[in-house]
């Protein structure tokens, strides 16, 4: 934790709190088993509003914590002591594409949690999140909350300096730090086709307890290293080969889709690199344009069926916000 990141304040409810959603460029699924990961915060957000109510509520929904996983975890890990509440939630992240609408749903919410009981460090924050990510899921890693927390770009254990904190399970750590933004655009494309990210980890878990699961291992973390130290100086071309070796390991533990693949083709005339993002199986990819034909590429992703977005890094992270 360093004095950069500023803490959650102490305030009574009602409160609201945004966090951006977020995009993975190397290391996913590897990270769940320690590997090192880049991704940034993206410029679409989820933001909730959180008042003392007589019954607990999502968005009018009574029955919400028995029906979604993620608000059920919240609730247990954030507010366990606290009277019942009325939530609304609003979210221009799709939802289940791999753009983080879950770990920014949970770490608005446990920025308002921390704050009506009294505040709490970024790290105190990131933690939370976490679990309540994890809660939900059974699997998983930090580096999703982690950047919607930190908001930019981030490593999780890679990249050189002090971390800004370390998230914990069981004797599990990741170290996460900041690392310069090199102020590209990207595009991501959702495929349309929603999956689970527990199915997708528990089934890449399963294919790396192979006999060369080590090996590949090694091989997504050395793209990962490669990738980190290469975004950090802004050398573009390195980090389109990287994302290339990193697209070819995750064909290789078995996420990728058809309709994923069909974007992927889509998009190369118009791109240095394109790969999935996030737990694959459907979801979405991301893609380093070839500067200048960003509008080209998002025409070429939207008439192969995608979704696309134009996304910046989005320099905050999860936030309280005033009035
Ligand atoms: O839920 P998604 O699609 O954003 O995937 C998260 C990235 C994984 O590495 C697959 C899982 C994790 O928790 O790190």
């Amino acid at each position: 934790m360093t004095d950069a990141e500023p803490p959650i304040p102490g305030r009574g409810l009602p409160l609201s709190a945004r966090a951006p959603g977020k995009c993975i460029v190397f290391g996913e699924h590897a990270v769940v088993h320690g590997a090192p990961e880049l991704l940034f915060a993206i410029d679409l957000h989820t933001q909730v509003f959180v008042r003392v109510a007589e019954v607990t509520r999502l968005n009018a929904d009574p029955e919400a914590s028995a029906r979604n996983g993620y608000f059920r975890a919240a609730l247990e890990r954030g507010w366990a002591a606290g009277p019942p509440v009325d939530v609304r939630a609003i979210s221009r992240i799709p939802r289940a594409a791999g753009l983080g609408s879950s770990a920014a749903f949970a770490s608005a919410l446990a920025a308002v949690f921390l704050s009506a009981r009294g505040g709490a460090t970024r790290a105190e924050l990131a933690q939370l999140s976490f679990e309540i990510e994890r809660g939900a899921q059974g699997v998983g890693s930090p580096g999703d909350t982690s950047a919607v927390v930190g908001g930019g770009y981030l490593a999780v254990n890679g990249g050189p300096g002090e971390p800004l904190w370390t998230v914990a399970s069981g004797d599990q750590r990741w170290a996460v730090r900041r690392v310069p933004d090199p102020g590209w655009v990207w595009v991501v494309a959702h495929s349309g086709i929603p999956r689970s990210t527990g199915d997708a980890v528990r089934a890449v878990g399963q294919r790396l307890a192979r006999p060369d699961g080590p090996e590949l291992l090694d091989q997504f973390a050395h793209a990962a290293t490669a990738g980190i130290d290469a975004v950090g100086r802004g050398d573009r071309p390195k980090v389109a080969e990287l994302m290339r070796r990193n697209q070819e390991l995750l064909r290789e533990v078995g996420v990728s889709h058809p309709r994923l693949e069909a974007l992927l083709e889509a998009a190369a005339p118009a791109s240095q690199a394109a790969k999935i993002t996030g737990a694959g199986a459907g979801g979405s990819i991301v893609v380093l344009p070839v500067p200048g034909k960003e509008a080209d590429l998002v025409r070429r992703l939207a008439r192969a069926g995608g979704l696309p977005f134009v996304v910046r890094p989005a320099p905050e992270g999860a936030a309280l916000v005033e009035g």
